[in-house]
Order: C-alpha cells, then structure tokens, then sequence
C-alpha cells in the first residue's frame, strides 16, 4: 500500500486529528533521544481507545502494514523508532494515558499505557503508597514502554522488575483481537500467566493497552549515603554486606566509577562533588522504611558505616542529613546517561553478571579495552544489587566519526565485552532490551532452542511479522 493511501485509512479509522502526516510533526519520532537510530513511515498514530488500537491494527494486519509501536521514545536500543522502509505507521500511545482506578484498600492501581511513570508515582503518593518503579527517564517514559522492556531501574534490588509490580494487563494483538486480562488479584493459577508473555516482548507480540500495577506502603522514613572506595572488589564486598544487614529496608545500591561521577558533575546543572577528593568507586546507597524516622535510619546507617570504616574497607562516607542533600546525591546519578552524551562517543553496554562477579568483569573489561581500544575510557555506571552494569566505552567524538567502519568497531568492541560476561554465566542485555541495536546478538549469546521458541511464540501471534518487525528477533 502506497503512503498515501495507509494515511488515508489510518485518518479514516482513528479520526484525522489522530494522525501526523506532516513532515515536522513526525520527525520527532522518527529517531530516538540519542540520535543514533533512524527511521521512517508514512505517518504517526495517536489512538485514542483501545478500540482505536484494535481497529488500527486489524487493518495493519490484513494489509501486511507494519506497525511500530511507541511510547515516550526514551529507548537506548533502538527499540522505539521504525525502520527504513516507510510503508509503515509508528503507533504512539501518548493519547491512551489515564490513570483509571487509584485503590489503597487494594493496594492496585490501573493506569493506561501512555501514563508517563513519573505522573503514576505521583497518583500513587497522594494516596499514601508508592509505586516503586524508578529511572532515570521517569519523566518521559510511558508505563506501557516500562512494561514492553520489563524495565528496571534503581529500586529492584528491593522491589523487582516491572514485569514484578504487575498484576494484570489489557493487549490489543496483532489481529486486533482485545484481551482483557486486567486482574488486582494475587493469586490465579487458571492456566498459563499470559500476561508474561507480553511483558519484556518491546511491542513484537502485541500492543499492551493498560495494566494494573502494585503499590506499597509509602516509606515513612529515608536514609541515603554515598560512599567511597578505593577498590572496586571493596564496593562490592560491601555492597553484599549491606544487603545482609539491611535485607528489609535496602531500596537503592548503585555503584558509579570515578569517571563516571566526573563526568555527571561536569555536565549536570546544579551539582556538586559531596567528596573532597573524589574516590575510584563510588556506591550510592538508600534505605527505606515504614517504621521510624528518618534521623532513626542515618543514625543506624552512620553507625553500620562507623564498623566498615574502622575495618579500613571504607575510605569515605557522605551521609545526607536533609531531604535536598538526599536529592543532590540522586541528582549526580540520575543525571549520568544524559551527561554521557554530552560527554562524547559512549559505546554503553547493559551486561549482567553474579554480583560477585562484577570486580572481575570490570578487570578483564579494561584490560580488554586497553590492549584492542586503547582510545576508549572506561566508565562504569550500575546497580550493583543486580549484578546489572552500563559498562560505557567513551570516546571523543573527533575520534569516533574518523574510524573507517564504526559499526563494525562497535560490534567488535562490544562482542569482546559480552564474551567476557557470558564466560560468567552474564547477559548482553539486562534491563534495556534488544530492540534493532541487539539483535545481531541474539544467535551468538542466546540458547538456540530459545531462540527457536521465541520463533515459534512469534509466529503463533503475529503470522504476518507486522509487529515491531526487526526488533528482538530478525525480519522473517
Ligand atoms: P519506548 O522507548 O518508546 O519503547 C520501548 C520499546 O517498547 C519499543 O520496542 C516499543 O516498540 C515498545 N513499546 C512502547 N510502548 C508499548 C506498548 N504500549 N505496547 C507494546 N510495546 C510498546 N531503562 C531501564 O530499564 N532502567 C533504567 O535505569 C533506565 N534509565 C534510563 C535513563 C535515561 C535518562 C533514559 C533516556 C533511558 C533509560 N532507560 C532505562 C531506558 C528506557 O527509559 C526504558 O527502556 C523505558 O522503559 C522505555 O519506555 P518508553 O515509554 O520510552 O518506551
Ligand atoms: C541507567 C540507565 C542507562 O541506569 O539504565 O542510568
Ligand atoms: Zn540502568
């Protein structure tokens, strides 16, 4: 079907004022926020309901149109723009985004999918309870991307993934069918957990259209240090140690490299070094909790650090001491991804290893980058309690727009680093998702009967490959 016409169904089923066929409005969904990843169609759609959706993609379906589905475009993997091809349509949930059902007796909540994250925590606080999901693009992530890519960010180590503070979700799939299975029930062994299915698979099975997700008691109280070591084994030594001692109360344990934090107090606005002298590693550490005070948690969390010192594990310790100290110290972190762009060329990667294992991931890594790419810095940022590391290769970008052939560099550059971590029993991609950037990875990395179930769960849903096709797995 020529462009024309797909937009002319599109404004006949989802109504003209839900479809940008204008060159300006489409072009910022054409590419993602790094600027890496590129694509076309022949317009975007806001559906409205998921009527909407379910009627768009029927007709995708039985005219083989591809559809691209797409949330707040906050991907790293280049999951959230459409290929080159233009005979398709980008889907964009952005208009399907009301927060249905707030319920603290039950402690549910059901939102749509355009919700963006940082509007669902806030539902979640005026009625006393929290939704624990955390990263750094909560601003413009939409829930329903946070399920696609079973999103983790900075509380898993106490709370999970995504796909673990979900109840139940609504899917349109790829024929249009609507399945509702939007459930506040904890329990409900009727048969396979579908909505599983669903979740993690980036928009490649089906759209999901709204979930019930799960809250917690709003912590009454906060204790948030930050921490210096010398050596990266003592970090995560103790790391391991805190989550013995604190099993309860442990919501947040980060470990950042001393580049890394360079980098974030040179391009983030309005920060500043909590350390005299900044230490090689750096763990950023919180608890939370429902019973006591705040001042109660810092005073045990400065007296368990008083032990560690006296150890001489410890090299330094800030300990923040008010609501805007705790803030400053999640500032620098938060701040990082977007401070690596600035920075320059970062080849970032999302490996996951043991935790134990991450002082000699990261050992073997820079002596793997310094004897093949002696031009890169290593700079480590990650959330240490799920053994999840951004292992970023930085070059400058004079460097890197010089180099003859910088895909293949790349994928020679990262594949040293995933062999490093599949050694250990790691993954090439722990919580961003494979979207186009990581498929070539898939056969090297992943076991070839999974990929073939994978193959098959597809073919089952989505016959015709019009759903996110390219992503996660290759174009049949
Ligand atoms: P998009 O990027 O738009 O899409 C992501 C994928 O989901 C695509 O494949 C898309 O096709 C699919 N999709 C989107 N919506 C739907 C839907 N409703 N139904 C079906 N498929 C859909 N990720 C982490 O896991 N942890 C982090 O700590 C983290 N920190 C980040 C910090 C920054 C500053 C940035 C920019 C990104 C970060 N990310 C992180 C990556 C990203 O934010 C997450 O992957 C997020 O979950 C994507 O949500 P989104 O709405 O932007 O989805
Ligand atoms: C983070 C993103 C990149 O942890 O996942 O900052
Ligand atoms: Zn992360």
């Amino acid at each position: 079907m020529e462009a024309n016409e797909i937009v002319a169904a599109m404004q006949s089923i989802a109504g003209a004022a839900s479809v940008a066929s204008a060159a300006n409005d489409m072009a910022p969904h054409f590419i993602d926020w790094r600027k890496r990843h590129t694509g076309v169609s022949a317009c975007v759609v806001f559906p409205r309901s998921t009527e909407d959706v379910s009627n768009v993609l029927a007709f995708c379906n039985e005219h083989r149109i591809k559809v691209f589905p797409q949330g707040g475009n906050t991907s790293t993997c280049g999951g959230s723009v459409p290929d080159e091809s233009g005979s398709s349509i980008v889907l964009n949930l952005a208009k399907i985004n009301r927060i249905v059902e707030v319920n603290a007796q039950d402690n549910s909540m059901t939102v749509q999918a355009g919700c963006i994250l940082a509007d669902i925590q806030a539902a979640a606080d005026q009625v006393d309870r929290l939704f624990p999901l955390s990263l750094g693009a909560e601003g413009s992530c939409q829930i329903g991307g946070n399920l696609a890519t079973n999103a983790g960010g900075t509380n898993v180590v106490r709370f999970g993934n995504t796909r673990d503070l979900v109840l139940g979700i609504e899917a349109v799939l790829p024929d249009g069918r609507i399945w509702n299975g939007l459930r506040t029930l904890r329990k409900n062994n009727s048969g396979y957990d579908l909505k599983h299915l669903f979740i993690g698979a980036e928009g490649t099975l089906g759209i999901i259209t709204a979930a019930t997700l799960k809250l917690f008691p709003k912590p009454r109280a906060r204790a948030t240090a930050i921490l210096g070591f010398a050596h990266v084994q003592d970090a995560v030594d103790e790391g391991i140690k805190l989550q013995m001692q604190f099993p309860g109360e442990l919501v947040g344990l980060e470990l950042i490299s001393k580049s890394e934090f360079d980098i974030s107090l040179r391009h983030a606005a309005q920060t500043r070094n909590p350390f005299e002298a900044t230490p090689e590693w750096i763990v950023l550490v919180e608890l939370a909790a429902s019973s006591a005070t705040s001042e109660a948690w810092t005073d045990r969390l400065t007296e368990y650090l008083r032990f560690a010192f006296e150890d001489g594990i410890l090299r330094d310790a800030v300990v923040a001491t008010s609501e805007q100290q705790r803030a400053d110290l999640w500032k620098i972190r938060h701040s990082i991804t977007e401070s690596n762009v600035r920075e320059g060329m970062g080849i970032t990667h999302d490996i996951a290893v043991p935790t134990y294992c991450i002082p000699a991931f990261i050992e073997q890594a820079g002596k793997a980058l310094q004897q093949h790419f002696p031009d890169a810095l290593p700079v480590v940022v990650g959330h240490m309690g799920d053994g999840n590391l951004h292992y970023i290769a930085m070059f400058s970008h004079t460097y890197w727009a010089a180099l003859p052939d910088r895909r293949k560099t790349q994928l020679e550059l990262s594949h040293l680093l995933y062999d490093i971590s599949a050694a250990m029993g790691g993954t090439f991609s722990a919580e961003h998702g494979i979207g186009s950037l990581h498929v070539p990875e898939m056969p090297i990395y992943k076991d070839p009967v999974e990929i073939a179930l994978m193959h098959s769960v597809k073919a089952l849903l989505d016959p015709r490959d019009t759903m996110n096709p390219g992503r996660v797995l290759p174009q049949s």
